[in-house]
């Protein structure tokens, strides 16, 4: 497995790799890698002769107060974690190869980027869509894998790659869950006992929904009311929002007709945890 510091060196092992016909897919990450970030990683190995995963926190995507400083790193265990799943590539950047001292240009994806994370993360997703951009262009892969965990950054990006024309597809793959249904995130870290115990309100009020959504109850204001009552009474989390969106457009759903997504972000400070799930 080749680790890949530089820009220069990353396009021309790109090069010499689709020279050769390949396939190559890409999985983009912050690192501090786990179960969810390696199930891209064999998803991308189904359909790629070829894997390049990334490894960069990116300062972009990050507010002001945020967590950028904190956000944990081990490079190590995460490279071993790559040669273990047989990924052929890591790329590794640092800061002055990613934002030379006169960057200027970003990506935006209008409106997708304003309503729920957005919403309560302005400039987020321009920093995820700049970043994305710019590995597109320096890994140039055939396919990138995302998760279903950031349900809205997946969202935008497919818009941002159609908008743009990239030539990349982009899979979107399911997400991974700790065995008391907590999606796994880097900044599970972040919680203390308690508070991991008590984050599995999440996913226990997503199952909710669904729930009521199974036995023909469509009435999306009433099912958040539930969830955020189970969420208030059986945690200390602050919900930052619960919302149903058209599962596609992330505009107005439409219950019963088109798939909706239920997504939600709750503060276990200092962690802000989000969860969804799709409701057909
Ligand atoms: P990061 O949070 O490291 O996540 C990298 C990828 O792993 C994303 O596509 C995310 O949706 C996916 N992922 C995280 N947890 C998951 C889980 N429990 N199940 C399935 N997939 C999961 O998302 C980012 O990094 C950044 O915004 C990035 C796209 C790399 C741009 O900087």
């Amino acid at each position: 497995m080749k680790v890949i510091r530089t820009i220069s060196e990353m396009r021309s092992w790109s090069k010499e790799i689709k020279n050769n016909g390949y396939i190559l897919g890409f999985v983009p990450t912050m690192g501090f890698l786990h179960e969810g970030h390696l199930s891209l990683i064999r998803e991308a190995k189904k359909h790629a002769d070829k894997v390049v995963v990334s490894i960069y926190v990116n300062p972009t995507q990050f507010g002001p107060g945020e967590d950028f400083e904190k956000y944990p790193r081990d490079f190590a265990r995460d490279e071993k974690l790559c040669l273990k799943e047989g990924v052929d590539a890591v790329f590794y950047p640092d800061d002055q190869q990613m934002y030379g001292p006169l960057h200027k240009t970003y990506v935006i994806t209008e409106d997708l980027s304003k309503v729920l994370c957005g919403r309560s993360r302005p400039g987020h997703f321009r920093g995820v869509t700049t970043i994305v951009a710019k590995l597109f262009n320096i890994v140039q892969p055939d396919f990138a894998v995302f998760g279903q965990k950031d349900a809205q950054q997946a969202i935008i990006i497919k818009r941002m790659v159609e908008d743009l024309n990239f030539p990349v597809e982009i899979v979107v793959a399911p997400i991974i869950r700790e065995a008391d249904g907590l999606a796994m995130s880097s900044r599970n870290k972040y919680l203390s006992p308690q508070q991991r115990k008590e984050a599995t309100v999440l996913y226990r009020s997503l199952k909710l929904a669904e729930h009521e959504f199974k036995r023909g109850n469509f009435d999306l204001e009433a099912i958040k009311a539930k969830m955020r009552h189970l969420i208030e009474t059986e945690s200390t989390g602050q919900i930052d929002y619960i919302e149903a969106v058209d599962a596609e457009t992330l505009g107005k759903p439409v219950p019963g007709k088109r798939s909706v997504l239920l997504a939600l972000a709750v503060f276990f400070h200092p962690a802000r945890l989000i969860d969804n799930i799709i409701l057909k």
